[in-house]
């Protein structure tokens, strides 16, 4: 396995839960800047610099940024960065901190700070690195490596299942399109079944597949509106709906909506059972577990943990009890938490 490769790891616990035979979890959260968009960037900013671009420029709700910012430093490009209304001050915070131009865009539709971003990219003469293979196709080749590694990973003995959150569709499109180049190279004969998990508030993929809609028609009604705790995967418009929508159409796969409240109870969860924490957008996927109709016989599943709790931690305010006070004493420390010495 190659050194950047993320682990693979069994959840257990959780799996017991859950009544599965086999959870196994993609850990994305130990990327360089802690989600799976390094895999994207690290690609699509290659291409920037084979092109002789010295800035790159994303729309992103904060993963992206923070990841396009990390990378420019890396190879000394300037990096400019259009939050959109769904970004969270931590990730914020970090993708400034690697010394990129930060702009927050007053607009809740994604579409609108596209516009914006590609006109500033023409004006300026930038590349545009956003991850949505329909802007800035070279970056779907670094989702792939996720099929990749999971090959590798599991010894071509993959899952009946794998879930991952949806936002614009280009992580689960770019997994579907890596596992259609095993397939190709006679490596697999069949493909996992493909889960997208959305939010409540913001669900046009689990719509398009209900409706059964084409992707075209998709860009032509954005989601009215879109809010949620899961930021990252609050996206209006299915960006990559051109893949996502069947990867999950052509492998029998499903769509979900997850609330918010299921959204933090999953994050909650997965730390307290297996030592992870994701940020809500992760969870997203986690909570989708609980809607999985699994066939006996086909309940090995593995779930796309896309990104580290710790650059959202305002979201389990209240939800994680505070500390007890106590005097430094055994007898305090025992009441405290209800242990006899
Ligand atoms: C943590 C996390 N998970 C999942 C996603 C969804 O990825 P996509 O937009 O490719 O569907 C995002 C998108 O930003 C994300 O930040």
């Amino acid at each position: 396995m190659g050194e950047g490769a993320t682990r693979l790891i069994e959840a257990p616990r959780l799996a017991t839960r859950l009544g599965m035979r086999q959870l196994i979890l993609k850990n994305e959260t130990s990327n360089p800047t802690g989600s799976f968009k390094d895999r994207q960037i690290s690609v699509g900013i290659s291409h920037a610099r084979e092109l002789g671009h010295d800035t790159v420029a994303v729309v992103s709700s904060g993963n992206v940024a923070c990841a396009a910012a990390a990378y420019a430093a890396r190879c000394g490009l300037k990096a400019v960065l259009f939050m959109h209304g769904m970004a969270g001050g931590g990730k914020i915070a970090q993708a400034a901190s690697y010394g990129a131009k930060v702009v927050r865009v007053d607009s809740p539709s994604a579409r609108r700070v596209f516009d914006l971003c590609i006109e500033a990219c023409e004006a300026f003469g930038w590349y545009h690195l956003s991850t949505s293979g329909m802007h800035e196709p070279y970056n779907v080749e670094g989702a792939k490596t996720i099929a990749y590694e999971l090959y590798q990973q599991t010894r071509g003995d993959l899952p009946d299942w794998i879930v991952a959150p949806v936002g614009g569709g280009g992580l689960l499109g770019g997994i579907w399109r890596g596992f259609l180049d095993l397939k190709r190279l006679g490596l697999v004969d069949t493909l996992p079944r493909l889960a997208g998990a959305q939010a409540a508030g913001c669900a046009p993929l689990k719509d398009a597949i209900a409706s059964g809609i084409p992707f075209l028609e998709t860009l032509q009604h954005p989601w009215p509106n879109p809010y949620s705790v899961a930021g990252g995967i609050a996206d209006d418009i299915l960006f990559d709906g051109h893949t996502a929508l069947p990867a999950i159409r052509t492998t029998q796969g499903a769509a979900f909506a997850v609330t918010d409240e299921e959204i933090l109870n999953a994050e909650v969860e997965l730390a307290s059972a297996e030592g992870i924490l994701c940020e809500p957008s992760s969870a997203a996927a986690i909570a989708a577990l609980k809607h999985l109709q699994l066939e006996p016989g086909h309940n090995r599943v593995c779930c796309i943990v896309t990104g580290t709790g710790i650059k959202d931690l305002d979201v389990l305010r209240g939800r994680v009890c505070e500390p007890v006070r106590i005097a430094p004493s055994l007898t305090d420390l025992a009441n405290a938490i209800g242990e006899t010495p």
